[in-house]
């Protein structure tokens, strides 16, 4: 059910929930609001169709002298390359794997063969277990030191002095989130992966959680691994890791002996998930529709040099009609802005939304009585979080609070979301953890409203 709404920004958020088959479910006669994004979020029509056509039509392994596979290996191609857009690097440097968590352990086992006793390598008490437990395991393993960067219990950044002063001439990598997906907090990634760097230490990074909040540019953060997973921004469940190509050349991964050395199949084990591939593309179109009909909505005149001619249908004939039917804004004027360009406007268009979202939930939150807000909650530092709450309730426990809100058809979620580390050194982990409540653009004004008044009726019963 699209919701009529304006904002201040130029996100056609009508447009968007269209989009979205799933927004329109009721539960107990209340329409569903998925404040859940960070542990998964809903998926366009268009990802739903992509997936069922390649079962229909161009199901087949890959490297076939027929036409299916071949399509399948075009397919795959094409993915590639829209990750390489998304991500800002080359389609080579593009790994595709089951998950996140999946992919860094692949990584940690390859990297982890150079390490020996003495070398050091950082991680964070703010990140997800899934950035922790592979380098605290190949560290055991390999009879290396783990050096821990510290958080800031107030406001749950990350102690930037701290973690300088664990960085020096042993350490062999750095791993760190992006942003936190208990309480929202975006990590200075640029500038850790420039102390990393100077000491000659690798920097792995997790965007999982920032990846549908945030414009992600490889080229400018010049990190070594990037990870993410396409779930957590309207994509299919699969898993997407950024390494860049000398380190993917020079590592030896764990494999197969069929499987040869060329990059970046030889990080990519058994045959992979195909049909959410082909999904992966049509997420990333989507996110670039958004962002053409952003710059539409704010008319702002393209220069000539960002106008290329609409291309050919790009490698079967499948995919080419999938991808010039999501692209109708575009066929309009007989050109379509470049992708890169449209994602880029597709992130300042979200970025402008959630934080208006973001600004009336945690303006409504502070007048909750006995609530508590984990992490940044002054307006005037929003820049350096996303719009995901961790919260706390007096006398009302996490699970509580989430299964009352869902009772009413809000989606949030309870416990430590594997922040294992985080909720245990803020000591609420023997006690449920969190409350979350995630704010994609997707979500309405309405729908925090909606949530506000819920908890504020669950307080007060
Ligand atoms: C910040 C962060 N990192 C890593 C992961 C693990 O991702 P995956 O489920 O793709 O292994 C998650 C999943 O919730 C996450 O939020």
């Amino acid at each position: 059910m699209p919701t009529a709404e304006t904002t201040a920004s130029a996100l056609d958020i009508t447009w968007a929930r269209s989009q979205f088959p799933s927004l329109a479910q009721t539960v107990n006669g209340h329409p569903a609001a998925f404040l859940d994004g960070p542990g998964g979020t809903q998926v366009p029509q268009r990802v739903i169709d992509a997936i069922s056509h390649y079962l229909r039509r161009d199901n087949a392994n890959t490297g076939g002298a027929y036409s299916t596979s071949r399509q399948t290996d075009a397919m795959i191609a094409e993915a590639r390359a829209a990750m390489a857009d998304f991500l800002h690097c080359t389609a080579d440097e593009v790994i595709f794997g089951p998950n996140m968590t999946t992919l860094t352990y692949a990584i940690s086992r390859a990297l982890g063969r150079d390490w020996k006793s003495g070398d050091e390598i950082l991680v964070t008490r703010l990140d997800h277990d899934a950035n922790v437990s592979p380098w605290l395991q190949i560290a055991e393993d390999r009879g290396i030191t783990v050096r821990w960067a510290e958080v800031h219990d107030e406001d749950c950044t990350l102690d930037m002095a701290d973690l300088a002063s664990k960085i020096n001439a042993k350490t062999k990598l750095v791993a760190i989130g992006y942003a936190s997906n208990a309480v929202g907090t975006i990590n200075p990634v640029k500038e850790i992966v420039r102390l990393a760097h100077n000491a000659g230490a690798l920097a792995y990074v997790d965007a999982v959680h920032y990846a549908p909040h945030g414009l992600i540019d490889i080229a400018a953060l010049d990190c070594d691994f990037l990870v993410c997973s396409t779930y957590k921004f309207f994509g299919p469940h699969m898993g997407v890791l950024f390494g860049k190509r000398e380190h993917l050349k020079r590592l030896h991964p764990y494999k197969v002996r069929p499987n040869t050395n060329a990059i970046p199949n030889c990080w990519e084990w058994g045959t992979l998930n195909h049909e959410c591939i082909a999904g992966i593309t049509a997420c990333v179109e989507y996110l670039a529709d958004l962002g053409r009909r952003s710059l539409e909505l704010n008319k702002i005149a393209q220069p000539k040099e960002m106008r290329v001619p609409h291309p050919e249908p790009a490698l079967s004939e499948a995919e080419g009609r999938l991808s010039l039917g999501a692209n109708d804004a575009a066929d309009a004027s007989g050109f379509k802005s470049d992708r890169r360009t449209a994602i880029v406007a597709a992130y300042e268009a979200i970025h402008e939304h959630e934080r208006a979202l973001l600004d009336r939930a945690i303006a409504g939150l502070k007048k909750i009585p006995g609530l508590k807000i984990y992490g940044i909650a002054d307006p005037a530092r929003f820049d350096e979080r996303c719009a995901t709450l961790a919260v706390r309730i007096d006398n009302h426990s996490p699970l509580e609070l989430a299964t009352k809100l869902g009772d009413r058809g809000i989606f949030t979620w309870d416990g430590n979301y594997y922040a294992l580390n985080l909720t245990e050194h803020l000591d609420v982990e023997k006690s449920g953890g969190f409350l979350r409540i995630g704010l994609i653009h997707y979500n309405t004004v309405e729908e925090v409203d909606r949530l506000l008044a819920a908890l504020r009726e669950i307080v007060s019963t």
